[in-house]
C-alpha cells in the first residue's frame, strides 16, 4: 500500500505524540493482544501476558525502537526491516497472522491516549503504515 505526502505526514505527527511512551505502548499493545486473541500467547509462552513483564515489556520497546527508524525510511520499508524480517520468520517462526492482530492492538493502544489527535485520517494512514510494516516482516515466509 502507498502511503501518501499525507499519509506519511500524519504517522509522522502521531509517532511524534508518543514520544518516550512508545516502549510502554508496545507493551501494553502485546498485553492486549494476548488478552484478546489469546492463540498466539501458546507459540510463545515465555512471553507473560502482563504488560509489566520482564519479556512483554522487552518486546513493546523492541516494537517501539524498530517503528521508530522505520518512519525515516518509509519510501523503502523492505530494506529498513530485512532483518527483522529475517528474525521473525526464519527464526522464531511467528506465525504471520499474528502481526495484523499486533497492528490492531497498536491502533487501539495509540488511539486511547490521544483521542483528539486520532482523527479517521490519521487513524487510516496509521494503519496503512503498520499494514505495510506487517507486509514486510512477513514477506520470507515463502
Ligand atoms: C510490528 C510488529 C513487530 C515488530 C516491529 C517487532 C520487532 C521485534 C524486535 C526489534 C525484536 C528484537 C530483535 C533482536 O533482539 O535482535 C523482536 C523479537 C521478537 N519478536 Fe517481534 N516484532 C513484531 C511483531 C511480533 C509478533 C506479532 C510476535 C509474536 C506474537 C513477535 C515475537 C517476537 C519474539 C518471540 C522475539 C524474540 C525475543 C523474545 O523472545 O523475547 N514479534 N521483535
Amino acid at each position: 500500500m502507498v502511503l501518501s505526502p499525507a499519509d506519511k505526514a500524519n504517522v509522522k505527527a502521531a509517532w511524534g505524540k508518543v514520544g518516550g511512551h512508545a516502549g510502554e505502548y508496545g507493551a501494553e499493545a502485546l498485553e492486549r493482544m494476548f488478552l484478546i486473541f489469546p492463540t498466539p500467547k501458546t507459540y510463545f509462552p515465555h512471553f507473560n501476558v502482563n504488560r509489566g513483564s520482564p519479556p512483554v515489556l522487552a518486546h513493546g520497546k523492541n516494537v517501539a525502537y524498530a517503528l521508530t527508524p522505520a518512519l525515516d525510511h518509509l519510501e523503502y520499508l523492505p530494506g529498513a526491516l530485512s532483518g527483522l524480517s529475517d528474525l521473525h520468520a526464519h527464526k522464531l517462526r511467528v506465525d504471520p497472522v499474528n502481526f495484523k492482530l499486533l497492528a490492531h492492538c497498536l491502533l487501539v493502544t495509540l488511539a486511547n491516549p490521544h483521542p483528539n489527535e486520532f482523527t479517521p485520517a490519521v487513524h487510516a494512514s496509521l494503519d496503512k503504515f503498520l499494514g505495510n510494516v506487517s507486509t514486510v516482516l512477513t514477506s520470507k515466509y515463502r
